[in-house]
């Protein structure tokens, strides 16, 4: 079969690694994919919110399954799109996805259907979120509604960062239309966990749960970023835990979509905090985490299109679905200064030299003049697996001394968490 993937960072690059292990599969394209997608896929140059040039081009190349990586495609309905055009095509239609791009959606279908997550109050501007802080006891948290690149949580410790928050959202606009509503949400205590659901609108099936580490700095410092090293599984997904997590939340999620008319199909990405064995949600997310794909699609056993495909053509129930009993660990290299400010366009050598053991997934790299060159703020993600985590984390840092680029940057402290809980 022919395979369209659509997207271009680290997770796109594990999706069609993945997919290539098919036997099922005899090519791969990827739009507008990297210097890593381009060595087991073809890379076509479209764009992820050009809809009807995909469609156009799955029509004419006679694709037989897309895989939609990143969320906007999602929210702008390509989907809908490819479906209404009779192409097969895995993950949520828009009105599904509006799980990620509405965070009142997601807070009142949880709310309906008695999904344990933090309270909250809805603000519709300046003089509703000063109501509704009012006295409120720190910490607590103030998110805008729409997509925000996954900088849309703001944490609020004391009155400054409350200053500092209304003054971003109403002075400065910094959120633009994405903070039209905003929420002011309970402080969840605990400790975070990401646990993957590919549904097929009835049934779902659970991938490894990960770790992931947002802030850029070790000690979880610093700001937030896309992700700076995941692990998988997480220890912390016990299972009692996971069952916890089938019962009360996805179950009760995927149930309660069905029955207000919006099946939901594709990964569920669900955002715990657990305490005490229990999960709450912090967030949903429609798609693969980055760089959760990268630890948690390399420790799939079965054929990764069987669950694309049972997804997709909503028979997952009768798919083959195996975990590998392994662990994997992935740290990011990114360049100096994300998410900020940084410099593209340094050269990355060393790759050549990186064991073969390891994955070396491709973000924000480009090709040019026959180098490697770095063009975006995460660039790469190691992966290494072992029987035990603690092997796996020390094979990715290994692996990643061999590789270099001007102003390189990575956390010291990937699985650590992990470690302290297995001690
Ligand atoms: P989100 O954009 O909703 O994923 O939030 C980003 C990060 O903010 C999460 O990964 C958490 O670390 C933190 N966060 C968000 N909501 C809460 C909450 N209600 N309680 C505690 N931490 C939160
Ligand atoms: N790594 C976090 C995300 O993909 O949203």
């Amino acid at each position: 079969m022919k395979v369209l993937v659509i997207g271009n960072g680290g997770r796109e690059h594990a999706l069609v690694e993945a997919i290539s292990v098919s036997p099922r599969v005899r090519k791969i394209y990827c739009a507008p994919g990297n210097a890593g997608t381009a060595q087991k896929a073809e890379n076509i140059n479209l764009q992820v919110y050009n809809v009807s040039g995909l469609v156009k081009f799955a029509h004419e190349q006679e694709i037989d399954l897309t895989v939609v990586g990143p969320e906007i495609p999602l929210m702008i309905g390509i989907v809908d799109e490819f479906q209404k055009n009779g192409l097969t095509i895995f993950g949520p239609t828009a009105a599904a996805a509006r799980l990620e791009t509405s965070k009142i959606f997601a807070k009142q279908i949880m709310q309906k259907y008695g999904i344990p997550t933090a309270n909250f109050v809805l603000c519709e501007n300046r003089s509703d979120l000063i109501v509704a802080t009012a006295g409120k006891a720190f910490p607590y948290v103030i998110k805008v509604d729409g997509l925000a690149a996954g900088k849309g949580a703001l944490v609020i410790l004391n009155a400054t960062d409350l200053a500092n928050a209304i003054h971003e959202i109403y002075d400065e606009d910094k959120f633009g239309e994405a903070a039209s509503q905003v929420l002011v949400e309970d402080f969840l205590e605990g400790e975070e966990l990401s646990v993957f659901a590919i549904s097929d609108g009835k049934n779902f099936q659970l991938l490894h749960a990960a770790q992931d580490h947002k802030r850029a700095f070790d000690g979880d410092k610093g700001p937030n970023t896309g992700g700076m090293g995941a692990y998988a599984p997480a220890p912390l997904a016990t299972p009692v835990v996971l069952e916890n997590a089938r019962q009360m939340i996805i179950k009760p999620m995927l149930d309660g979509m069905l029955k207000e008319g919006i099946p939901y199909t594709g990964v569920l990405y669900c955002g715990l905090m657990i305490k005490d064995d229990l999960p709450s949600v912090v967030e949903f997310n429609v798609r693969f985490g980055d760089p959760e794909a990268q630890v948690i699609l390399p420790l799939l056993e079965s054929d990764i299109i069987e669950i694309l495909e049972g997804s997709a053509r909503k028979n997952i129930a009768s798919r083959s679905f195996k975990l590998k009993y392994q662990n994997a660990c992935t740290v990011v290299l990114a360049s100096g200064g994300y998410p900020d400010h940084y410099e593209k366009g340094k050269e990355i050598t060393g790759l050549e030299r990186v064991s073969r053991e390891v994955c070396v997934f491709h973000a924000g790299t480009r090709q040019e003049a026959g180098k490697i060159v770095t063009s975006g703020g995460r660039v790469l993600a190691v992966t290494a697996m072992d029987p035990e985590l603690p092997a796996a984390i020390q094979k990715a840092y290994t692996e990643i001394e061999k590789i270099n680029f001007d102003n390189k940057h990575y956390r010291t402290d990937i699985g650590q968490k992990a470690l302290i809980r297995m001690k």
